[in-house]
């Protein structure tokens, strides 16, 4: 496992590697560098062996190989930290366990899942408890209840969308409760169809890789439109109801230049924004890949402190 590992020691299991760089040291010598995964944990690479820099260079996207290599000190990093100098990389075959690959996030994933249908069951507006149902639901909430809410970021792990819209959905709520004057069930369907676009933004497969639709269009917008889409067959859902919702799931990252179309214009469109936000950011404590206090955060781009 990647956790355990320690200095000095040689490592030899399938990894999920992500190529980050092949280039040319200052020696004239060929390099490749990236990343090596497991469900454990993250820990960075560097090979000057031909062989296997030849094999990364095909790397296109994330993919499972096995790995062979020495565990070393990362000289180059700000805080002496380790890396794997990488002695083989080969293709894994059907014999290679790589189950272990796919991240998992520790959570109870029945216990998120009996929240959701509770958060669901909770709506009482006819016309978005139906939409709500409707957007999640067969094949869709399936997936729901396993895909990842980021490929790297935050919630990347089997699940972590369900968990993410969770904590998401409870976040504003309780927000809102205090804040008064605020519509629950549009901050509830709001919240639970956020980012609903992540399920065809990103693939739930190895490495969590965006996929082409993803990338040309961006979880705001497929999510809007799948909503628009279900609510055209929603006769108990008013046209202005539908705008208000609308506007939050465009608006859910709360600034045009964070990839929103719209900046948030009314209540429940900041309650949101503010719950999704938070969540994302403290989930930046849920997975700690070093076992000091101190550890670089790449999505704030700040040390944070474990206490
Ligand atoms: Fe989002
Ligand atoms: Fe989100």
């Amino acid at each position: 496992m990647i956790s355990d590992l320690k200095l000095g020691e040689k490592m030899e299991q399938p990894c999920l590697v992500r190529l980050q760089k092949i280039g040319t040291s200052s020696n004239g010598k060929a390099y490749a560098k990236g990343l090596l995964e497991d469900n454990s944990g993250c820990i960075p690479f560097i090979c000057f062996e031909a062989g296997p820099i030849g094999r990364l260079q095909k790397l296109e996207e994330p993919r499972p190989m096995k790995v062979g290599g020495s565990v070393d000190i990362n000289k180059y990093s700000t805080n002496m930290t380790l890396q794997i100098i990488m002695q083989k990389a080969e293709a894994v075959g059907p014999e290679d366990d790589i189950s272990s690959l796919l991240p998992s996030g520790g959570i109870d994933l029945e216990a998120y899942k009996k929240k959701l249908d509770e958060l669901m069951a909770g709506i009482k507006n006819p016309g978005l408890k139906k939409l709500v149902a409707t957007v999640l639901s067969g094949e869709t909430y399936q997936q729901f209840l396993i895909n990842p809410a980021g490929m790297r970021l935050h919630h990347a792990y089997v699940g972590g969308l369900l968990h993410h819209t969770v904590c998401v959905a409870e976040l504003a709520l309780a927000m809102g409760k205090t804040v008064g004057g605020v519509d629950a069930d549009l901050v509830t369907a709001g919240a639970l169809l956020h980012d609903v676009g992540k399920l065809k933004e990103i693939s739930p497969e190895l490495g969590f890789p965006y996929t082409t639709e993803g990338r040309f269009l961006g979880h705001i917008a497929i999510g809007a439109m799948k909503i628009k889409e279900v609510a055209g067959h929603i006769d108990e859902l008013k046209p202005e109801t539908l705008e208000q919702l609308l506007h939050i799931i465009l608006s859910h990252h709360g600034d045009m230049e964070k990839g929103s179309p719209v900046n948030c214009k009314t209540k429940e469109s900041f309650i949101v924004h503010y719950a999704d936000e938070l969540d994302a950011n403290l989930n930046q404590f849920h997975k700690w890949e070093s076992k000091s206090s101190w550890e670089y955060n790449k999505m704030l781009q700040r040390y944070l402190f474990k206490s």
